[in-house]
């Protein structure tokens, strides 16, 4: 009797131990009707407050990239650029890119001395790093085409951010210490960032206010054509740099159509080259997709090697053939066909890493700048938009504008100032990504968003140069694969390949030592020391009953705000 009642007994200690194990998902803030996730409170409770007033998720937009520029100098910008995905709540998909360009003298060697070698922080600090800034442009584009409420509407509350000022947080205070040496390198005079700030203290930004007041009456030529265009270009030319009002007033945002494929029953809609995220992200998905990672579970050895040998196929092939599609041709059918793809993937196997150098089209290396931001939006009306926007490194290329009250980008840094050569970021790509006059640089942005069954599931992006379209990745499969709440999604600890280095780069301490081990044993190389965070997700999910819950990466400052 006993005997027979024993795996009865057991089975239910297992059962009430197992209940009384069983975590609490970890969930972020659920709101019914409209979200906004960004890299600070401020600009998402700006973004909201537009919906709340009647706005749709295209004003809102606006109004956070602008609020952006203002809390979250670090990346958040006016000097600087990005790209944004949207799903109409009809269904109607689309994107914009309003990424910087090369100036019209630029050429393919202006990073290079007389002996063809790179110029140390040439493309990187100062006026010489500056690409023709999109931002305005994509905000008023927008704007026009998706917007309801008026452009004073979205810009009054930005203005008054701008002259109450934003409060330093403590991770704002450390950047602002570390970066310092180089504001002082780059900048003649002093600019406002020179001081100490500490924790608490607050920020004000009168003469951004000036400029988004300059904005507001003559719109968006005032930026590309009006006072602030010649003060632009007068300041960037003082300092060095090439840009001239001719750049300036010959920019343009460009609509483009994504990128969409299919993985299990999901649909992906994510950002088509100048950004390399969309293609990068459609193939690492399509190959890892006869994999069975549900089975295998989350962050398992066998999940990490197929992903991870999916990203190492895919990045080579992005170092090869991404750049700007209107100077370079992409095979970008080919490039994401389930039978290519499969025969990419045809020489992997779980019992031995794969080697970089026999996957590759030579030893091109891949390293970006981290620092960039993305916020995701639903609004009322069921309209969703993933936009990410960056000055490429931190605080860009350093030089303010203290006149303007803005950051300069360095995004000229995202081309290849030496096809095939490391630079001294370890920073190459191929021939496809050379500079070339008003050429747009590649990108790793990948604001994606995500339907289910015909209906919008997810909003989602990250900053993280090239480690953006893995993270991206990651978060999507923690929802679909392995059932995880938006904000587990967003937590889970991440790992990065990237082709070249051939390595595994993994989040610091957040993985288990034997997993580690048996990786090793493998063949694969573990980098825990570079990377003390990978990404910094922010995302959107819709949930069952319809209602929207946000996931805001706890490794920044960002804030989910809705009603
Ligand atoms: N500058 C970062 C990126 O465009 O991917």
């Amino acid at each position: 009797m006993i005997k027979h009642c024993l795996p009865i007994v057991l089975a239910l200690c297992l059962f009430i131990s197992c209940k009384k194990t069983k975590k609490e998902p970890v969930k972020g803030l659920i709101t019914k009707n409209a979200m906004v996730v960004s890299a600070r409170a401020e600009a998402s409770q700006i973004g909201s407050d537009i919906l709340e007033k009647g706005g749709n998720a295209f004003d809102a937009m606006c109004a956070t990239q602008l609020a952006l520029a203002v809390a979250y100098p670090f990346a958040g910008n006016i000097g600087g650029g990005g790209f944004m995905v949207y799903r109409k709540a009809n269904g109607e998909i689309g994107s914009i890119d309003f990424r910087e360009k090369a100036p019209m003298t630029a050429t393919k060697d202006m990073y290079l001395d007389e002996n063809g070698e790179v110029i140390p922080e040439k493309s990187t600090l100062g006026a010489m790093a500056v690409g023709v800034p999109g931002t305005i442009a994509g905000v008023f584009d927008v704007h026009k085409k998706l917007g309801v409420l008026p452009m004073e509407d979205i810009l009054k509350p930005v203005i008054a951010l701008a002259h109450k000022g934003v409060v330093v947080t403590k991770k704002q205070e450390k950047k602002i210490k570390k970066y310092q040496p180089l504001f002082f390198k780059a900048n003649k005079d002093s600019i406002l960032f020179d001081k100490t700030w500490k924790e608490g203290e607050v920020i004000k930004y009168p003469k951004l206010a000036n400029t988004f007041e300059r904005i507001l009456k003559h719109g968006r030529d005032e930026f590309y054509k009006g006072e602030t265009a010649k003060r632009l270009a007068k300041f960037i030319q003082d300092n060095g740099g090439i840009i001239t009002e001719e750049d300036l007033a010959s920019y343009e945002a460009k609509w483009r159509e994504p990128v969409t494929f299919t993985y299990d029953d999901l649909k992906i809609i994510s950002m088509a080259p100048p950004s390399s995220g969309g293609v990068c992200l459609a193939q690492i998905m399509k190959m890892i997709e006869p994999f069975h990672l549900d089975e295998y579970g989350h962050n398992s050895l066998k999940t990490i090697q197929a992903i991870t040998e999916a990203e190492r196929r895919a990045y080579a092939d992005r170092s090869f053939y991404l750049g700007d599609p209107d100077f370079v041709k992409i095979p970008l059918e080919t490039l994401i066909k389930e039978d290519y793809l499969s025969g990419r993937m045809s020489n992997f196997s779980f019992d031995k890493a794969t080697i970089s150098s026999d996957v590759s089209h030579g030893n091109i290396q891949i390293i970006e700048s981290n620092e960039t931001t993305h916020y995701s939006i639903v609004d009322q009306f069921g309209n969703a938009i993933a936009c990410t926007t960056t000055l490429n490194g931190a605080y860009g290329s350093k030089l303010y504008c203290s006149e303007l009250g803005f950051f300069l980008n360095n995004e000229m840094d995202d081309f290849s100032s030496k096809p095939g050569v490391p630079n001294m970021f370890g920073l190459i790509g191929a021939e496809a990504n050379s500079i070339l006059p008003e050429k747009r640089m590649l990108s790793s942005m990948t604001p994606t968003i995500v339907e289910k069954d015909g209906k919008l599931l997810m909003t989602v992006g990250t900053p993280g140069g090239s480690t953006i379209i893995t993270s991206v990745l990651q978060t999507i499969l923690n929802v679909h694969e392995f059932d995880m709440t938006m904000q587990e999604a967003v937590n889970a600890p991440r790992f990065h390949h990237q082709w070249l280095p051939d390595e595994v780069r993994m989040e610091p301490n957040l993985f288990d030592r034997n997993l580690i081990k048996q990786l090793e044993n493998l063949g694969y190389s573990i980098n825990e020391k570079d990377s003390p965070v990978i990404g910094k997700v922010d995302g959107i999910l819709v949930l069952e009953d319809n209602s929207y819950e946000g996931g805001a990466d706890y490794r920044g400052d960002d804030t989910a705000v809705g009603f």
